[in-house]
């Protein structure tokens, strides 16, 4: 049994009640990584039922970016329960989701006037931002990339472009969606070697396929991830999002960039879209907005979001008082205490110590991400590049045994993804990387 802070750290114990009441209660189509309980939380430890301590690098999915039960969030929720909890944006005004607008509007770093609106998940907010692009530009083309993930509502689902497991039997999808090639460039979809250095192939595919397969007048958007998530963190080569930028103009069609995943300093930027040379038109955030308070967004050009009809957008709970007031907060702390610097910081440390995995292990074909938004890819041997899907399983469930919280990601899921609150001890990322290097170890073994 490891000890760190005094508590233990260590292996699972099987919590067989809790998981009986999911196998009879909740339906399986409802997705389970770990066969764990958790009841309690503290920055970037997780506690299971026996109280046993677990390094958590997931963040619920990139979500707890200020930890698990901050303090000064409690009490900001506690506060606005205290005021108001519900009253419908549609009803009246009430002020944590008028600040929230303007708060976003303005750390959103495109230089035209901005305005805001608010939703409950991630899939909500991009579905909203669909039916904006179709309402302002009254044309119906939606161009989506394969790999994407833009969540599980119909036309988020739509967008999403892996078929397994998410789309399995849910055909047919919502019309007027096309999905294009996203640069992967460990696995190139053009086969070049590399394709760090341009994007070009990807963007002639578009242009071609605007000219000769659609009506170029009737594309309203195209929406991309800065860098795709669920496909397995694949960061773009430079230009990418600058020709995509170029093509929405040449089409007069709007750029919708996915920050869901990447936004909120996750990439040492407050948005990812930042480390390139774009103004996105619309921009979605959610997960790490109100740090797990539900909550997503769009934020973006006002000339657009003041003239979507009244009542075509919104719903009852949308924009909760309690999780506006901890998502203004959540950016104020972001801010002041200069998190993404430290996501910078941070993801020095874990890019030097997956390059050092990358180095000695045959298995770790690619390790890659911006900040703390970084990924192992693990295949049979560098030379061929077979997906080892198996491997990153054994690896998850002997960190798990270890007392480290890991999610895989990929289009192979093939890939373990490292998701740090950005307020992690560095000494708990570097055991945490210590973890993950036994396991990998011990997963060859295995
Ligand atoms: C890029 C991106 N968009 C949208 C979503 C959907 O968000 P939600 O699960 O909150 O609906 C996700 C979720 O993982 C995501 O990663």
């Amino acid at each position: 049994m490891n000890e760190i802070s005094g508590e233990k750290i260590g292996e699972y114990v099987d919590s067989a009640s809790y998981m009986e009441l999911r196998r009879r209660y909740v339906s399986s189509g409802v997705p389970l990584e770990h066969p764990i309980t958790f009841v309690r939380g503290a920055n970037a430890l997780l506690y299971d039922e026996s109280g046993r301590a677990y390094i958590d690098l997931t963040s619920g999915i990139g979500v707890a970016t200020l930890g698990h039960v901050n303090e000064e969030l409690v009490r900001e929720a506690v506060k606005q329960l205290q005021r108001l909890w519900h009253i419908c944006i549609h009803v009246a005004n009430y002020p944590p989701y008028l600040d929230l607008a303007r708060r976003l509007s303005e750390v959103a770093p495109m230089r035209f006037e901005k305005s805001a609106a608010f939703f409950n998940s991630g899939a909500e907010a991009v579905e909203n931002s669909v039916k904006i692009a179709r309402q302002w530009t009254g044309r119906k083309t939606i161009i989506a990339f394969d790999g994407a993930f833009h969540g599980r509502t119909y036309m988020a689902l739509t967008l999403t472009g892996k078929y397994k497991p998410y789309k399995v039997g849910f055909d047919p999808f919502v019309p007027g969606v096309e999905h294009v090639p996203y640069p992967y460039c460990y696995r190139c979809p053009f086969h070049r070697e590399e394709c760090t250095a341009d994007a070009e192939p990807e963007l002639s595919y578009i242009r071609r396929l605007a000219k000769v397969r659609l009506n170029p007048g009737d594309v309203a958007a195209i929406i991309v991830e800065p860098i795709q998530g669920e496909a397995g963190f694949i960061v773009p080569p430079k230009g990418f999002l600058e020709g995509l930028r170029e093509i929405a103009d040449e089409l007069g069609a709007l750029l919708i960039v996915d920050e869901v995943q990447t936004g909120l300093c996750r990439t040492g930027r407050m948005f990812a879209f930042q480390h390139w040379n774009i103004e996105p038109d619309i921009v979605v955030v959610g997960k790490a907005l109100a740090n797990g308070l539900p909550i997503s967004g769009v934020v973006g050009r006002a000339d657009v979001l003041r003239n979507i009809k009244p009542g075509s957008i919104g719903g009852t709970f949308t924009g909760n008082p309690v999780s506006a007031a901890v998502a203004l907060k959540v950016l104020e702390i972001l801010e002041r205490d200069e998190l993404c610097s430290r996501a910078l910081r941070l993801g020095r440390i874990m890019e030097k110590r997956l390059e050092e995995l990358y180095e000695r292990f045959e298995v770790v074909g690619d390790v890659r991400g911006l900040g703390v938004m970084r990924a192992m890819e693990l295949v049979s041997d560098k030379g061929s590049r077979r997906p080892a899907a198996k491997l990153a399983s054994r690896v998850v469930d002997e960190s798990r045994r270890r007392g480290l919280l890991l999610i895989k990601a990929g289009i192979y899921s093939n890939v373990i993804r490292f998701h740090p609150p950005l307020t992690i001890e560095e000494e708990l990322l570097e055991r945490a990387m210590d973890i993950l290097e036994a396991s990998l170890k011990a997963s060859l073994k295995a």
